[in-house]
């Protein structure tokens, strides 16, 4: 029996024992089950940040009046891009469309800029002039790290780098570099932030998360989500920020083992304190949609989970913006399909997110409604939520996205203040787990062999959700305005007469000063990722062997370890002479050499500033996370007395 059925039915059984009077034991006996089960009076109750406004409900309502059946149903479904071509749109009253990880304009990767912009202007033109009340079309984009679909865009560490920074304010303005280079590309609606607060680094989606610790979460939600949609009463929904997505409603990052889309089984209040935690300041932060889970609540799929969406997020916590189901969610409600699902929107979810069987989707929806599967005030309530959103972004009056600030603008895109910035986030991402005898920072007219598969590869310093889903298929070429670690070292070094060279494998003839190693995880995301071991060796031994080869040489080893995830590495740091925990830096691999070199004249360029956002583990057990290596917050600084590794057992 599913957990809101369970609900219902206890509920159900007080209601009776009550009108009974005598029913105390089933009464006693349902009380109790529902405060097992659930407590709404767990969850913070919040006053929307957005008082009544009858100016905005007075136009929606003029135009619902307008609407058909077929209009409201349209509006509650957004199809991906390969399967809903100009004719389809003209056709269907479809009210909004998405590139998914792997989809773009024309089908192919690497699609250019101005065909991202003509297609949009396109369905601008063709939702402008088809049947019916013009209803702005959204164009929503997973542009979780910069526009990440977009050649020359720049690419921002993922959000386990950014959580390393302990700097919100430097995160809302990566939101209004991203969401300035998404206009760019003439979308209107990106599917961040990700609020998963990762509990087990087993999850092919921990780098998505900010921190495992729900109060860093707290307080970098609000900040990412006033990035990307502006401030209310200041700047909100201007015609230079974008719709955000807080996701995936809830406790996407606490399923059993890691499992992606796994079942979350845990009581109330810890999906309250802890996978919930970025929800409240989301919301009073303004953000206009929500993304439910794939992932379950114990044992109910959170796309069905009418207790947690209906009552609690739109009830109690007070969203009044629209909440949008994830890629095919729907589908794995118990009796849906991708064509239907009428237990999803009763259950709340506003539009349904789905691919190839959009148009049965749409026909069987509007008989479910026809024949009362769906009420037609449940339609009703999601097309105003909708629209409510549409209207706060000003998107009824907005001309085509090219003629939006900077739309199609190429110099806009990877411009040298956004890679600034991202540089900067960089920089004090990189958290210093070893420093033996103060080897870092290195003197900038070194000879220093930079060796590994991730000194040159700035796809690989990019991780996933890069210009295709799993990232990590393109090298440096698709990147024409980032630099890969080696390039960054390469410059701040042979600037001030030093030499670098570089071997992937660690080969050299001439004995150098240092060795920089570059190694970590191929690119991956979601499901991809999941692993059952948190030994970075048993995932790839190769990187161990070559440490073991030049550490044979004695030569001073400085390991950069690109990961979108803390991993056991101990035998790897061990045979370094100092280890970094660089996350998935994106373009601006140079930040990292603006922090491992000193300044030509020997002083120290930038010190660290990173601090654990998750525990570093001291097993391959993921379950073995209560004891960590290195704790939160923990990160050296160069600022600091000579650094003994009291935390790593000596070579064995
Ligand atoms: C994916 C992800 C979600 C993303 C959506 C659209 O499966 O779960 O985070 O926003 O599909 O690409």
């Amino acid at each position: 029996m599913r957990n809101n059925q369970k609900y219902n039915f206890f509920g159900f059984a007080i209601l009776l024992g009550l009108i009974a009077g005598s029913g105390s034991s089933v009464c006693l006996a349902a009380q109790t089950e529902t405060e097992d089960l659930t407590n709404i009076d767990n969850w913070p109750q919040i006053e929307s940040p957005f008082p009544h406004d009858s100016q905005t409900e007075d136009y929606i309502t003029k135009i619902i009046n307008t609407m058909s059946l077929k209009e409201k149903v349209g509006q509650m479904i957004i199809v991906e891009l390969p399967f809903i071509n100009a004719e389809d749109l003209a056709k269907f009253p479809i009210g909004a469309v998405l590139n998914g990880g792997d989809s773009s304009p024309g089908g192919y990767k690497n699609t250019p800029l101005a065909e991202w912009v003509s297609l949009a202007d396109k369905f601008h033109d063709i939702v402008k002039t088809r049947d019916g009340a013009y209803i702005p079309l959204l164009w929503g984009t997973d542009a979780v790290h910069g526009q990440n679909k977009i050649i020359g865009a720049t690419i921002f560490p993922h959000n386990i780098g950014l959580g390393a920074t302990h700097n919100p304010p430097l995160i809302r303005k990566i939101g209004v570099a991203t969401a300035q280079e998404v206009i760019v590309s003439g979308q209107n609606w990106v599917f961040a932030p990700t609020l998963a607060v990762a509990q087990n680094y087993s999850w092919g989606r921990t780098y998505e998360s900010y921190s495992s610790d729900p109060a860093i979460v707290e307080k970098i939600a609000p900040e990412i989500v006033k990035g990307l949609q502006g401030e209310i009463g200041v700047d909100f929904l201007s015609d230079r920020h974008v719709i955000a997505t807080a996701k995936h409603f809830v406790g996407d990052g606490g399923t059993t083992d890691g499992r992606d889309q796994g079942n979350t089984s845990i009581n109330e209040e810890t999906l309250v304190k802890t996978h919930a935690a970025g929800y409240e300041p989301a919301i009073q932060a303004g953000v206009q949609t929500i993304m439910a889970s794939y992932s379950s609540w114990n044992g109910v799929k959170m796309h069905e989970n009418h207790y947690l969406i209906a009552d609690v997020l739109k009830g109690r916590m007070g969203f009044d913006g629209f909440v949008v189901g994830d890629w095919n969610g729907h589908a794995q409600v118990p009796g849906c399909s991708k064509s239907s699902c009428p237990q999803a929107i009763n259950a709340g979810v506003d539009m349904l997110m789905v691919t190839e069987p959009w148009k049965e989707l749409y026909f069987n929806t509007i008989k479910q409604v026809e024949n009362g599967e769906i009420h037609l005030e449940r339609v009703d309530d999601a097309v105003r939520r909708i629209l409510r959103v549409k209207y706060r972004a000003g998107l009824f009056n907005q001309p085509h996205p090219s003629l939006r600030p900077g739309g199609g603008d190429p110099s806009i895109l990877g411009n040298m203040a956004n890679r600034s910035l991202a540089r900067q986030a960089v920089r004090q991402s990189l958290v210093l787990l070893k420093n033996q005898d103060d080897v870092l920072p290195i003197p900038a007219n070194s000879r220093v062999l930079v060796v590994g598969k991730g000194a040159n590869d700035i796809g690989m310093q990019s991780g996933g959700w890069t210009l295709t889903w799993q990232g990590g298929i393109d090298r440096n070429e698709s990147f024409p305005k980032g630099e890969s670690i080696l390039q960054g070292l390469q410059r701040a070094i042979e600037a001030s007469g030093g030499k670098v060279s570089f071997s992937e494998n660690g080969d050299f003839t001439e004995r150098p000063d240092y060795v920089v190693m570059v190694f970590g995880e191929t690119p991956y995301a979601e499901m991809k990722g999941d692993i059952n071991t948190l030994s970075f060796s048993q995932l790839n031994g190769q990187p161990l062997e070559l440490l073991k080869k030049l550490k044979s040489a004695s030569l001073p080893i400085i390991s950069v370890f690109l990961s979108g995830r803390p991993l056991w590495v101990t035998p790897e740091m061990i045979h370094s002479d100092a280890f970094v925990a660089a996350w998935l830096p994106g373009t601006e691999g140079a930040g990292v050499a603006d922090v491992l070199v000193r300044k030509p004249n020997g002083e120290i360029n930038f010190d660290f500033e990173g601090r654990l956002s998750f525990p570093w583990p001291d097993s391959p057990e993921a379950s073995e996370l209560s004891k960590p290596l290195f704790p939160l917050d923990y990160g050296l600084r160069y600022q600091h007395e000579p650094t003994a590794d009291k935390r790593l057992p000596k070579e064995n």
